[in-house]
């Protein structure tokens, strides 16, 4: 019997024996953040097997040749050295990353010195009036992170400023904003690695058209920023020499909120702060590098996906953390495992022999108790589960943090001990059901538990956890495509509809254009 076989409906709860020893053979802690996968249908031979295959795979040399900057995106011909972009000052590295860092360090004092001058009341707006409101213009990696973050250290906000994020290529977001806002008073920061995309150069338009009629075209320069690769699109833009930010080609979108596309959270919790969440990504990124891998978290983290989607044929995956303030972590998460695991084929271009990337979903999980776990509870199966926790709140944070604790425990116990016919009988019994009642609730009131799910555990989520925290699942991600053997680090499947939008657009605007796909005549005959 395999391992899939023997643990895919096996009763969890009986590996909890005793329970203390399987906390200790299935849960790691680093620097106080807690992998607790006791609840997963795993047992030693099936943690050992999947040791063994990040071995064969020779995991550690694809861990070495990311850290090395070598070219792991292949497919663009370039290297994914994130983890550059949290190197502190005084690490020394080899030679070819030593200019890279350079730059990363004079962008990294370039942002603490602009974020400086806006909250001391030196950069103002064309008025001279501070600056009270910081709107951020980007989509995908160039909003899901930094938004996600500025919403999870809320409560180390330094309240100089307000952060705004509009995304959305129908313009509603900042039509909701627009009366909120005053120009004179209003910053924005347009975060586009390329400065090509649709939607973002629609949204900065949008804004720009508002900042200047209320303030002119003079008033450009000083109230807007922009963090991108693109410098002529900057230029022609009219972004000041003094507020450009530069990325790099080597740091993909998804994983570019360590770098100046992090401003606006920058802004919000300042630069210590921001130097913090730097530091807390660093620190998982050497956890990563040297610790062996049966006590390595992401790469743990990995093999349980691994597990989950090969082993046990787990097509989806839930993100349930219990804080509102991680509400936005589920979609900031779509997009870097979806958008790095949805792949087909290999490296090689073959196809592959096995299935990648499941579905992400989530929610806050005190709100998804009352819509989704149902099914997590009695549907049919095939989704694994990530529970987040933070332990304490934050020093200053109001809020129900036990109640939201005894929430998680509880639908992590019932997820995995369920409830079998003798403990639903006897529960009707006692609510004094005659027994023909009894027999016909029965099966409805079933759980049959085992479901399988990790807990990630924390003492607070401050800025250096929240950095432990993106740089783990960053790695998690990592470890599953090198096992699968695909590149993380492009996203080709994004293009195709690029193009046919912009060849849609003229019929769309009644200019004429290229041919219509037949397919959707129809269709826009039925919209006209
Ligand atoms: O369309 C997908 C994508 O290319 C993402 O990978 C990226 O994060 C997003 O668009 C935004 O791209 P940019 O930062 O170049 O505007």
């Amino acid at each position: 019997m395999s391992a899939a076989e023997r643990l895919g409906t096996c009763d969890v709860a009986r590996l909890f024996a005793p329970p203390e020893q399987r906390f200790a053979e299935f849960s790691r802690e680093v620097d106080g953040l807690l992998l607790d996968f006791t609840r997963q249908p795993l047992d030693t031979p099936a943690l050992e097997a999947l040791l063994g295959l990040a071995d064969a795979s020779d995991l550690p040399g694809a861990i070495e040749s990311l850290f090395a900057g070598e070219q792991v995106n292949h497919t663009e011909g370039r290297a994914a050295l994130h983890t550059l972009l949290r190197v502190p000052s005084a690490v020394s590295l080899p030679t070819h990353l030593e200019t890279l860092h350079r730059e990363v360090l004079a962008e990294r004092a370039r942002c603490a010195a602009f974020v400086a001058e806006v909250h001391a009341g030196q950069r103002t707006g064309a008025t001279g009036e501070r600056f009270t409101d910081v709107l951020n213009i980007g989509i995908g990696g160039s909003d899901l992170g930094p938004a996600m973050a500025v919403e999870a250290l809320r409560p180390f906000h330094l309240g100089r400023v307000s952060c705004h994020f509009i995304s959305n290529v129908d313009g509603t977001q900042f039509a909701d904003l627009a009366d909120r806002l005053d120009p004179a008073r209003t910053l924005v920061v347009v975060c586009s690695k390329t400065f090509t995309t649709q939607e973002t150069l629609a949204n900065a338009n949008l804004v720009r058209a508002w900042l200047t009629e209320a303030l002119g075209e003079s008033a450009v320069p000083r109230h807007f920023a922009a963090v991108s690769t693109n410098s002529s699109a900057m230029d022609q833009f009219g972004i000041g020499a003094d507020a450009r930010f530069v990325i790099w080609d080597w740091v993909g979108g998804r994983y570019s909120m360590w770098s100046a596309i992090g401003l606006a959270l920058e802004l919000a919790v300042g630069s210590e702060h921001f130097q913090a969440f730097l530091a807390g990504g660093h620190a998982m990124d050497k956890h990563f590098r040297s610790a062996p891998l049966r006590d390595n978290l992401p790469v743990l983290l990995g093999l349980l996906a691994i597990w989950n989607r090969n082993g046990l044929g787990n097509a989806s995956h839930a993100i349930l953390p219990y804080t509102q303030r991680l509400a936005r972590f589920p979609a900031y998460l779509q997009q870097l495992e979806m958008e790095s695991l949805g792949k087909s084929v290999d490296a090689a271009g073959n196809p592959l022999q096995r299935s990648s990337g499941p579905v992400i979903f989530g929610e806050p999980g005190s709100n998804a108790q009352h819509s989704f776990f149902q099914l997590l509870h009695q549907g049919s199966g095939g989704v694994s589960m990530d529970f987040l926790l933070p332990v304490t709140p934050p020093a200053g944070d109001r809020g129900g943090s036990q109640l939201a604790m005894a929430n998680c425990l509880a639908q992590m116990q019932a997820l995995m001990a369920g409830q079998g016919p003798d403990a639903v009988r006897a529960d009707l019994e006692k609510r004094g059901l005659d027994s023909k009642a009894a027999r016909q609730l029965l099966p409805h009131k079933l759980h049959r538990g085992s479901r399988p799910m990790s807990l990630l555990a924390f003492r607070q989520l401050d800025p250096r956890t929240l950095g432990m925290l993106v740089a783990l699942y960053e790695h998690k991600v990592f470890v599953q495509a090198a096992l699968w053997g695909l590149n993380p680090f492009d996203q080709w499947g994004v293009e195709l509809g690029k193009q046919l939008c912009n060849s849609l657009l003229p019929a769309l605007t009644g200019k004429d254009g290229p041919a219509l796909p037949a397919e959707l005549a129809p269709l826009l005959g039925w919209m006209r």
